[in-house]
């Protein structure tokens, strides 16, 4: 069965053909990056309007990559939430069309958990025995939008666990890279100078956050908040102008470095503290140590996962816990549409197709 997927929920235009929910025939992903650079984030509207110019093109370069052309395809899967309200709208438009036009199924998936699916695919040649075998999982998506953990029954059944509650993990590197006065990306760029040989993780007592004794929430902005003031000094108070006395310049490369590996350690202490706790939660309360009936793999998906201390530390917690740790290739890391048509088989298999109705959502669901 050959499905064309759909993706457009934040800045990346992009399509894909799957066969069987597993088998990429083609991924084409245009991403946005240099129209939105010299704002320093995503601009919705600029977004939207890139992705109404470029769905088509893209749409045809995933078909003529697969060699295939519409009249082959059995159905069409958009990712229609979370996402930008204007840019999941372009997608959705695209795909209903389309739908309606071939008279074939159209299926709508959730962005969150087309990542998590693709970690439990691998590389897109793994056997349906093997994915099946990956559940049930503990699910970890960490990316520039979202951070969020979820207990994966199945690819097509899954609970959300909780998440942050202010910004996610790969907003606050891209921040704290700004206030180091790092080139964006921030997240590599921190990356990078975190495993400089002589950084020191240590050099600044950054706060992990805990939340709640059973939380498996995360927060962000006060760790945030908390480089911005080792680097610029408190503020000054506002009857005397507000504002900071020193800002990135005034910093030594080794003290910069020593900085950004200190954030990086507390960040990813975060992931893993919940992670743990995640697992704990899930494990079967008549045998405790038995961690894996309920957890057999850990999915993780979202751009921060090309991180390498965090990829280190999800590895080690793998191997110290008895579960399998799954983390897709880069291409399938990102946001990508492969991912939505692969997991769209097993949705379609398991609920059946959506309605031509199908809103757009920009909020993240169970
Ligand atoms: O999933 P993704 O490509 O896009 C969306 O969020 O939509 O994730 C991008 C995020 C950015 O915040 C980027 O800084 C971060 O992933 N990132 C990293 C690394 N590579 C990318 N963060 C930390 N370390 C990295 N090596
Ligand atoms: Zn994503």
């Amino acid at each position: 069965m050959l499905i064309l997927g759909i993706e457009t929920s934040c800045d990346e235009t992009a399509a894909a053909i799957v066969s069987d929910g597993r088998r990429i025939l083609s991924n084409i992903v245009a991403s946005q990056f240099d129209l939105h650079a010299e704002y320093g984030g995503v601009v919705p509207e600029i977004a939207s309007r890139a992705h109404a110019e470029r769905i088509r093109p893209i749409i045809d370069a995933a078909l003529s990559h697969a060699g295939i052309s519409y009249a082959d395809l059995h159905a069409v899967a958009v990712g229609h939430r979370p996402g930008l309200i204007g840019s999941l709208l372009v997608g959705l438009a695209a795909a209903k069309a389309l739908a309606w036009s071939l008279s074939v199924p159209l299926v709508g998936v959730d962005h969150l958990h087309a990542h998590l699916y693709a970690a439990a695919m691998g590389d897109g040649s793994d056997d349906a025995p093997t994915i099946a075998a990956r559940y049930p999982a503990l699910g970890l998506v960490v990316s520039g939008g979202h951070t969020a953990i979820y207990h994966c029954i199945t690819p097509t059944h899954t609970h959300r666990l909780g998440g942050t509650i202010d910004d996610a993990i790969g907003e606050a590197f891209d921040k704290v890279a700004t206030i180091l006065g790092l080139p964006h990306p921030g997240g590599p760029a921190i990356d990078t100078l975190a495993a400089e040989p002589d950084a020191d993780d240590h050099a600044f007592d950054f706060p992990v956050s805990r939340l709640q004794r059973e939380s498996l929430d995360l927060s962000y902005s006060g760790l945030k908040t908390a480089v911005l003031y080792a680097v610029r000094g408190n503020p000054r108070p506002r009857e005397l102008g507000g504002g900071f006395d020193r800002d990135h310049a005034d910093l030594s490369h080794a003290r910069k470095r020593d900085l950004a590996a200190s954030f990086q350690r507390a960040a990813c202490r975060a992931i893993i503290i919940k992670l743990e706790r995640a697992i704990d939660h899930l494990a079967p309360h008549d045998n405790q140590a038995d961690t894996t009936r309920n957890v057999r793999s850990l999915l993780v998906g979202g751009g921060v996962s090309a991180n390498s201390r965090l990829r280190r530390e999800i590895t080690a917690l793998g191997r110290a816990r008895g579960i399998n740790v799954h983390m897709p290739p880069m291409p399938l890391c990102v946001d990508n549409a492969a991912m939505i048509a692969a997991l769209a088989h097993h949705q379609l298999a398991a609920h059946g197709p959506s309605d031509l109705s199908l809103a757009a959502v920009p909020t993240t669901g169970a």
